[in-house]
């Protein structure tokens, strides 16, 4: 049984960090475990120009530790009206991706997409220019069950969406079910996804399961929400089948903890303190160990035409305990899997 792995220094493709005073909690815990991050830009208001991407980078850099290298890779928020000239100013300020996001699917999703064909010019412009469009690949039409808005979005907006722009890079982000497995194994080389840790450890029973039967465990809501057994199955075997065409995206979102343990909680775990430990963890349940660093070191970087990390990390089969929580603000922030025991751990 392998008690300790190396691996090439891993990247998060699918990363949310927040801003303000929030970045000095979260960004040393994604810059302790990963080279590089592609930042989502759903902050209040969404970054939607090369400028404010370049202004939100420089924010996260100042909080990365002195010492640790740790590079933010920028994105801009698709809405209605992004102009398709932004897209050559992105290209030149070093911004990496678009990121779609259908009005109303998840956190802070308001100036999202209403109608895919309002933004036909700029899928062109991104098109032509090789930037790859990140999808949220949800329906957001009340009438569809939320169990089944990734097939959905799959059928209604993505098939034809490649129709008509069959060289656009796509990355189907944090998908979660076995339909979306299909179609990324069946699509060509302009199509990727990022799968999270938690899609790989958990089925939907996570979120209603207490210490003694029943519960509800606001920790584990997340959007796409966590789906059947069967489901976590196809990912896990997708994620482990050596298809470079799968690659990690933690879709790390930190949110204060008495914003989730409410009424009306938000989406979102946040695994960036414990990610790589949750990842090996569902890679050993398969026996599949050996397929952790292309997944987390290799195929991202490849498929963004970016060259792979130079340093290593090392994961050693060790038991610890997850800290119960971090100061976040004036609030705490609870990471998945808070006050429980992981058989990875970090040394
Ligand atoms: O659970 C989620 N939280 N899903 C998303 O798509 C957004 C994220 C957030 O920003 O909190
Ligand atoms: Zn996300």
């Amino acid at each position: 049984m392998m008690q300790t792995i190396t691996l090439t220094r891993p990247d998060d493709w699918h990363l949310h960090l927040r801003d303000g005073v929030a970045l000095q909690t979260v960004v040393p815990h994604s810059a302790a475990q990963f080279g590089r991050a592609i930042v989502m830009p759903n902050l209040q208001p969404p970054i939607t120009t090369a400028a404010a991407a370049l202004a939100y980078r420089a924010r996260i850099r100042a909080a990365v530790p002195p010492g640790v290298q740790f590079e933010p890779l920028m994105t801009l928020y698709l809405t209605d009206n992004l102009p398709a000239d932004e897209i050559k100013r992105a290209v030149e300020a070093g911004v990496v991706a678009v990121k779609l996001y259908p009005a109303g699917a998840t956190t802070h999703s308001d100036a999202g997409v209403t109608d895919l064909r309002k933004t036909w010019k700029t899928l062109e412009a991104m098109q032509r220019a090789g930037m790859p469009l990140l999808l949220h690949g949800e329906v957001t039409t009340p009438e569809v069950d939320i169990f089944d808005r990734e097939a959905v979005f799959i059928e209604r907006q993505l098939i034809p969406l490649r129709h008509d722009f069959p060289e656009l890079k796509i990355v189907l982000e944090h998908i979660t079910t076995r339909e979306a497995v299909q179609y990324v194994n069946a699509a060509d080389r302009f199509t990727g996804a990022t799968l999270t840790a938690h899609h790989l450890l958990f089925n939907r029973n996570a979120i209603f399961t207490g210490a003694s039967g029943a519960g509800l465990r606001p920790h584990y809501f997340c959007l796409p929400v966590l789906k059947r057994e069967m489901h976590r199955q196809a990912l896990l075997q997708a994620a482990s089948s050596g298809s470079a065409k799968f690659f990690l995206g933690s879709d790390s979102a930190p949110h204060a903890a008495h914003l989730k343990e409410s009424a009306v909680g938000c989406a979102g775990c946040y695994t960036a303190p414990v990610a790589m430990e949750l990842y090996a963890q569902a890679f050993d349940s398969v026996g599949a160990l050996d397929q952790l660093e292309a997944f987390a070191s290799f195929n991202g970087a490849d498929f963004y035409g970016l060259p792979r990390n130079s340093g290593h990390i090392t994961l050693k089969r060790e038991t610890w305990v997850v800290p119960e929580s971090f100061a976040y603000d004036e609030a705490l922030l609870k990471p998945l899997r808070s006050g429980e025991t992981l058989p990875w751990r970090m040394v």
